[in-house]
């Protein structure tokens, strides 16, 4: 006879019974995750979002230049999913200010219930010499999200100083209450944990009035990320939500918000003294303008909303302020393709423009990149348009480079051809000023 020792099983027995009673001391995960960081109002703050399951009285972020001797403290909050289950998880954002320009730092996150691993990142440089390298794309997902791996290997070799991912993340954030949200940042962490991770809201993330995207990413302003704008070296950069132009349901309020604060941005970007220092205005969102798919989206429309403003009385329009302030470049995704436009002004190339590089447009430069993957798969093309300059229907993402004052490169690349570049153009202008009076 083999003798059992009872003792095991009753602890086991004890155990059960305490779970069945508190459920929740079984569960309990103070562990974080979806780690991503972000600009603050400038790029010398870095602020690190992560999630845990359940709360902890601290959110902390130890970082440093040689090691963590540096600690910065933040705040949680609790984030309800929308959806029946309403599941609950805790959202901690910690800035770190006053970091010094072109430096690495490490760090980890979490709080004395639970660390991270160790990640890193570098700060912009602050010289006039450094050429700001940026990933854009739109429209990725977890199901076949084509351009994740890619991404993830070029942002630890440090390629990008920041990615934009301009709208449509997970197909969609809210769904299975939220699970799908987690498990996409989730997997951008690799991505986003090493490169700040810069947002523009799309309407796969209209849910419970945009709730997970605002909650979940942390973006310069006080519009909880709908729109914002910063500063990095020689480069304005603007994200607008083109969604307040298609759910007006959230209120009419938000649509003039964000206008009022675009042209007030752009005067101010325009003054003078700051477009000395930082000539090249770049506006990003995710509806496109202009667009040559073969579908039914509000670009393949002639008065597509966000360009000529709300149906009828045409107010609030858009292209009228990227043209009156000299926006040097528009970038859009939400048709899941690749398309590069002539510099064009209410669907007229401006004259001498039919011609590569783009030498002094007449006309901002739009571009759409849409096709960084997705279970949508591809938006087919009509006939393509004398505007269209490029386009393709391979999946991938854009690389911008901006070299100095004057020059300004971007490249789309074909994930499933190897990484192979398979368009770029060079933007030169040696002025930079509204259109009307070159
Ligand atoms: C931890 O979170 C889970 C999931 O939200 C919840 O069921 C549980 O009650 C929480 N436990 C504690 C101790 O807060
Ligand atoms: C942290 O370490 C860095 C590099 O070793 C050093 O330059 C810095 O002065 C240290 N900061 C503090 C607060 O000790
Ligand atoms: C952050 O919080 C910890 C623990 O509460 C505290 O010891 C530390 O002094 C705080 N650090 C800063 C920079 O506020
Ligand atoms: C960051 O720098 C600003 C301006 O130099 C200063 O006012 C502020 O106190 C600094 N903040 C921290 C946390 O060091
Ligand atoms: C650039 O950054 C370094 C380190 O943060 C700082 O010492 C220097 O003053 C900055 N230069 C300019 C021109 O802002
Ligand atoms: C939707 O959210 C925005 C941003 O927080 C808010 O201004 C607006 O009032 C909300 N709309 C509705 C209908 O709740
Ligand atoms: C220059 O830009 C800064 C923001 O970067 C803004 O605060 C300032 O008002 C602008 N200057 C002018 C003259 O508009
Ligand atoms: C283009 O050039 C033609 C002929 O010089 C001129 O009539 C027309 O106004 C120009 N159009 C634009 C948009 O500049
Ligand atoms: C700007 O960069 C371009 C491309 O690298 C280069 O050809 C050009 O000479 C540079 N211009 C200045 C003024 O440095
Ligand atoms: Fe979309």
């Amino acid at each position: 006879m083999v003798y059992v020792s009872a003792k095991p099983i009753m602890y086991g027995i004890l155990i059960l019974w305490l779970c069945s009673l508190r459920l929740s001391y079984c569960m309990v995960s103070y562990q974080p995750e979806q780690i991503h960081l972000s600009y603050g109002d400038t790029v010398n703050d870095v602020v690190v979002t992560w999630s845990t399951v359940n709360g902890t009285k601290e959110s902390i972020v130890e970082y440093g230049i040689g090691g963590p001797n540096l600690t910065a403290n933040g705040t949680s909050t609790q984030f309800v999913s929308g959806g029946n289950e309403k599941r609950k998880q805790y959202i901690h954002k910690v800035k770190l200010p006053n970091l010094t320009s072109g430096t690495k730092y490490m760090y980890h996150c979490g709080s004395n219930k639970g660390w991270s691993k160790e990640f890193w990142f570098v700060t912009p440089r602050n010289d006039s010499d450094w050429i700001p390298h940026l990933a854009v794309f739109g429209d990725l997902g977890n199901e076949n999200g084509r351009s994740i791996p890619q991404l993830q290997e070029e942002a630890q070799r440090g390629m990008y100083d920041a990615v934009f991912h301009i709208g449509d993340f997970a197909y969609d954030m809210d769904w299975e209450n939220g699970r799908v949200g987690d498990d996409f940042m989730n997997k951008i962490q690799p991505i986003a944990a090493y490169v700040p991770y810069m947002t523009s809201p799309g309407n796969h993330e209209e849910a419970y009035n945009f709730s997970d995207y605002r909650t979940r990413f942390t973006m310069p302003g006080n519009a909880e990320g709908l729109w914002y704008s910063f500063n990095m070296g020689p480069v304005h950069f603007i994200s607008v939500s083109t969604e307040v132009y298609y759910f007006l349901e959230y209120g009419l309020k938000l649509l003039t918000n964000q206008y009022s604060w675009l042209e007030q941005d752009l005067k101010e970007a325009t003054s003078s003294e700051n477009r000395t220092v930082r000539p090249w205005i770049i506006i990003l969102g995710h509806r496109p303008m202009y667009c040559s798919n073969d579908n039914t989206d509000d670009c393949t429309n002639h008065e597509t909303w966000s360009r000529v403003g709300v149906p009828f009385l045409h107010w609030f329009g858009m292209e009228k302020l990227l043209y009156d302030y000299g926006v040097d470049l528009a970038i859009w995704a939400h048709e899941h393709s690749y398309e590069r436009l002539w510099p064009l002004y209410n669907y007229k190339v401006q004259n001498g423009s039919y011609a590569e590089p783009y030498h002094n447009p007449r006309a901002p430069v739009h571009i759409i990149t849409g096709s960084a993957g997705c279970r949508e798969l591809h938006d087919l093309f009509g006939d393509q348009p004398e505007w269209s300059a490029y386009r393709s229907l391979e999946y991938g993402y854009m690389r911008l480079r901006v070299h100095n004052a004057s020059h300004l490169y971007t490249e789309q690349v074909a994930v499933d051809k190897g990484g192979e570049v398979i368009d770029h153009v060079w933007i030169i202008r040696e002025s930079h000023g509204p259109y009307g009076q070159e």
